[in-house]
C-alpha cells in the first residue's frame, strides 16, 4: 500500500511540473511560409522558452506556455507560433489596427504543442491527475 501512495505522489508531482523547461515552436509565416498550416516540423527546431526569456518578460511567478496565433492581415493569413509568459494576456487583442483581425489564438503547455490546428493537451492536463486519483482510490 505504501508504494502505491508513493507512486501516485510521484506521478502527480510530474504532471504538475510539466511547465518547467517548456519547448515551443517559434516562427512566423510572414517571414517563413513553412510556419503556416499545415505545419511542417522538418523546417524548424523546438525553442527552449527559458532561453529566450528576456529581462523584460522575466518573472518567476509565470510559467511559459506555447502559443499559436492566426490573424488576417490585409486579407492575408498570418500564423505566429511563440513562447509566451503570461497565459492570461497571451490571447488578449494585441493590435489596434483594424486591418488585422485575430482569427484564432490558443495556448498550451506541452513541448511542441503549438504545431497543431487545434490543441487537446489542456484537457489532458486536467484529466490526468483526476485519473491518477481515481486509480489510487481503487487500490487503497
Ligand atoms: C515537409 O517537408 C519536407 C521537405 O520538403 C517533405 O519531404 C515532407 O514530406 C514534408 N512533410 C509534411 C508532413 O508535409
Amino acid at each position: 500500500m505504501q508504494c502505491v501512495y508513493i507512486a501516485v505522489f510521484c506521478l502527480l508531482a510530474l504532471s504538475i511540473q510539466t511547465g518547467a523547461g517548456l519547448r515551443c515552436w517559434s516562427c512566423a509565416s510572414s517571414s517563413d511560409r513553412h510556419c503556416g498550416d499545415p505545419f511542417n516540423k522538418t523546417f524548424f527546431h523546438l525553442r527552449d522558452c527559458d532561453s529566450d526569456r528576456s529581462p523584460q518578460t522575466y518573472n518567476r511567478l509565470t510559467t511559459p506556455v506555447c502559443k499559436k496565433l492566426k490573424q488576417l492581415s490585409n486579407e492575408q493569413e498570418v500564423i505566429e507560433r511563440t513562447c509566451v509568459w503570461n497565459k492570461e494576456t497571451a490571447c488578449a487583442p494585441s493590435s489596434v489596427h483594424t486591418s488585422v483581425k485575430d482569427v484564432f489564438c490558443e495556448t498550451c503547455a506541452e513541448d511542441g504543442c503549438n504545431s497543431a490546428e487545434r490543441f487537446a493537451s489542456a484537457t489532458l492536463m486536467v484529466l490526468l491527475p483526476t485519473f491518477l486519483w481515481a486509480l489510487a482510490a481503487k487500490f487503497l
